[in-house]
């Protein structure tokens, strides 16, 4: 049934996300339109505010000024919170109590403590609040999960997930970029892969005990720098030509991201380069204030006895991603790179399926972005949080896994939750 109007959105924060998920009210305007902003960054925040045509008294500095004008006066139906992962909790609990409905970014917060209150907030104020958890929300993950439910591999055993973050990726957002350091964002284990806690918690169902972790930073620091190398890939470095992670490579040659280009508000050649010489993105990988881990295992055991090893890691080539083999009682199902195989035991056949034939390469996150958007919307409409599989309760059980996994990574026991 078509939507009688479309949902009004509060953005704050116009960076990456901000832009990425507001992109379905250009693709969707009968049923989201963006009405408001609020950032900081006034190239960014006129970018926006043009891009999506909205009223200059509703273009705000500040979600704290935003959040003043909605005293008086509600301006939207719900507001999306896309700020930094340590500027999380001040907006979401704010808008709460002002009636929004309230999507937000991941990590909900940075400590165990913020995120049980944000839940316990949120159910006091019965308002839809769904996290962008967007990997259930993909084509190659639905149907995962279908499957599974569907009982065709049996009750699930044990499941073997890695993350390959790929080693491009690694050195723009742990080492040189945004999440380089846990006391400035979140550890590793957080920040990345509260995506793959909830994945593993969605496929099998059940909760979470006990976790187990190790992991380092093993390599990107200085005492591991190659002789001839320099802080900034721009300053005459000997090894440049030959460094995987050269700045000059990544940025400026190879591009394996259209998101790269985010470096620099000008990203014209001349602007790129400029932003190497002199921003974050042109140091030296092993010359950087990084400190999260960039290798880690984590163990894990479910209710009934079931299983899980997680691995994420810097140390993985282009062309790589997520992959995640579910073995169960009656037949084992491998998902990798987003192609599925299907292999029951007793028929010894072999099913091969490709749910992403139809998704558009250039889709966030494989179509994850656009898919939260448009159930996050229709569960404003309907006022109907049943229709968002990303609950924030369902949230608070994947985070906590990934807090007990540091927690673990750290102290060198095994945390029961
Ligand atoms: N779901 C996913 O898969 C996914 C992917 C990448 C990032 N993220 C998360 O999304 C969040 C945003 O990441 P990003 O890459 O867009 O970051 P970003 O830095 O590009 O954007 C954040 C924006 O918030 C603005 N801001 C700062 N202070 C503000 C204030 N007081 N009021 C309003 N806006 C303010 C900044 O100026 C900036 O433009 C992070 O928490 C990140 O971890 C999620």
């Amino acid at each position: 049934m078509k939507q009688k109007k479309p949902v009004k959105l509060l953005v704050i924060g116009a960076g990456g996300r901000g832009n990425d998920l507001s992109a379905y009210a250009l693709k969707h305007p009968d049923e989201l339109k963006i009405i408001g902003v609020a950032e900081p960054d006034k190239i960014r925040r006129e970018r926006f505010a043009a891009k999506f045509q909205i009223d200059e008294k509703f273009v705000f500095n500040s979600w704290q000024d935003s959040l003043k004008f909605s005293e008086a006066d509600k301006l939207a139906d719900a507001a999306l919170v896309a700020t930094q992962d340590r500027m999380h909790t001040g907006p979401a609990i704010g808008f709460l109590k002002k009636g929004y409905h309230i999507l937000l970014e991941k990590p909900m917060a940075t400590t165990p403590e913020e995120c049980i209150y944000m839940t316990r907030t949120a159910q006091r104020y019965k308002r839809i609040f769904g996290i962008c958890h967007v990997l259930r929300y993909t084509a190659f993950y639905r149907k995962i999960k279908e499957l599974v439910d569907s009982g065709i591999i049996g009750d699930i055993a044990t499941v073997e997930h890695i993350e390959a973050v790929r080693y491009w990726h690694f050195a723009h957002s742990f080492i040189r970029g945004n999440w380089r350091n846990s006391n400035l964002s979140s550890p590793l284990i957080l920040q990345k892969c509260c995506h793959d806690m909830d994945i593993l918690r969605w496929i099998v169902g059940k909760s979470c005990k006990k976790v187990s972790s190790f992991g380092s930073l093993m390599h990107f620091k200085k005492q591991n720098a190659p002789a001839g190398s320099t802080k900034r890939c721009t300053g005459g470095c000997k090894i440049e030509r030959k460094c995987p992670y050269s700045a000059i490579r990544i940025y400026l040659e190879d591009q394996p991201a259209k998101w790269l280009k985010d470096i620099t508000p000008n990203p014209t050649p001349k602007g790129m380069r400029k932003a190497l010489e002199e921003g974050p993105y042109g140091r030296c990988v092993y010359h950087c204030d990084n400190n999260v881990a960039d290798h880690q295992v984590v163990a894990l055991e479910f209710d009934g006895g079931i299983t899980a090893s997680h691995t994420v890691a810097a140390f993985t080539a282009d062309g790589t991603g997520r992959r995640t083999r579910i073995m169960g009682t009656q037949g084992e199902l491998t998902g990798d790179n987003g192609k599925i195989e299907v292999n029951i035991y007793d028929k010894n056949k072999k099913t091969m399926i490709d749910p992403m034939l139809n998704v558009d390469p250039e889709s966030g996150h494989g179509g994850g972005d656009m898919g939260v958007m448009h159930d996050f919307v229709q569960a404003v409409s309907k006022n109907d949080s049943s229709l968002l599989s990303s609950t924030i309760e369902a949230s608070l059980e994947s985070h906590l896994m990934a807090f007990a996994a540091e927690k673990s990574r750290v102290t060198g026991k095994t945390i029961t939750i």
